[in-house]
Order: C-alpha cells, then sequence, then structure tokens
C-alpha cells in the first residue's frame, strides 16, 4: 500500500492548486489596481470596439469608418462627441452604407456607445 499513497497524492494536490477561482480574482484586482483610470478606460473601450463594432469598422464595410484613419475622422468628429455619439445610438443611413443603431445592439448604454466611439476616432489614446 505505501508505494499507492504518492500517486493518489499529486491527482489532489493537482486539483487543490486548480480550485480557488477567489484567488485568481484577487490577483487581477491587484493588477488593475496598478492600472491607471485612463488604461482602464481604453481597455474597456477597445472591448466593447471589438465586440460590437469591429465586425463592420475594422474592415470598412460598406464605407463605415476604420479606428486609426485620422482625416477621416476628423471630418467625422467635426459636429462633435455628443452629436457623433447620438447618430450611432439612432442609427442612419450614409452615403455608402447604413450604421445601424448601436450597430445592431440594442442593449448597449449610452455610456458604452459613448466609449466604442470614443476609442475608434482615437479620442481616447494608449498612455
Ligand atoms: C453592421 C455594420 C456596422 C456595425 C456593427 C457598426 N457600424 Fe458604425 N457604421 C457603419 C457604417 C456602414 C458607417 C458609415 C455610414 C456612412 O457614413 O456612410 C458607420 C458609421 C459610424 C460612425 C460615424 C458617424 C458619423 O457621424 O460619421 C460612428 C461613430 C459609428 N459608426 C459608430 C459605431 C459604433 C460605436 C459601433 C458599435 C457599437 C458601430 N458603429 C457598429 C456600420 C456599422
Amino acid at each position: 500500500m505505501k508505494h499507492f499513497t504518492p500517486i493518489l497524492a499529486f491527482p489532489l494536490l493537482f486539483i487543490s492548486s486548480c480550485t480557488p477561482e477567489k484567488n485568481i480574482d484577487s490577483e487581477e484586482t491587484g493588477a488593475s489596481k496598478k492600472e491607471t483610470l485612463a488604461e482602464r478606460k481604453y481597455a474597456e473601450s477597445k472591448a466593447i470596439y471589438g465586440s460590437f463594432c469591429a465586425s463592420c469598422h475594422d474592415s470598412g464595410l460598406a464605407g463605415a469608418p476604420k479606428p486609426g484613419d485620422s482625416a477621416e475622422w476628423d471630418k467625422r468628429m467635426a459636429p462633435g462627441l455628443d452629436a457623433i455619439v447620438k447618430k450611432s445610438i439612432d442609427g442612419y443611413d450614409g452615403k455608402k452604407g447604413t450604421m445601424p443603431p448601436k450597430g445592431g445592439n440594442e442593449n448597449l448604454t449610452e455610456k458604452e456607445v459613448r466609449e466604442a466611439v470614443s476609442y475608434m476616432s482615437g479620442l481616447l489614446k494608449p498612455e
């Protein structure tokens, strides 16, 4: 029997080192505390853009302005952030294609749309 004990102990060690999810959470909180508020906002905004807007805007589908195209965004941002956020929430027919209300995700809040627009227009920059 003595020989079996270490073999049984291994899987137990393995399980116990994987289970405590709370430790992982607190590690993440610790890491994000080191981030500045601006860094976190940039990351969040980028994530919203990636999940809900990139499908059209990354490729410029149907004339959707691409992030990083500053000449294009300079023109589009001329009426101001509030105006362009409102347009993104309401949706509109453009010259080349249609921007659906909230990019087709009606569950997005105004704040989330504003963040995505801030990211894609280059208003928010990585630190
Ligand atoms: C189904 C494709 C599609 C998705 C998804 C999409 N867009 Fe668009 N969007 C467009 C197109 C096409 C245009 C360009 C219309 C035009 O001006 O000709 C556009 C234009 C815009 C503009 C420019 C508005 C202006 O006044 O010039 C903004 C800002 C914008 N989208 C924000 C967003 C945001 C934020 C999301 C995600 C929440 C999103 N879009 C998701 C297709 C999309």
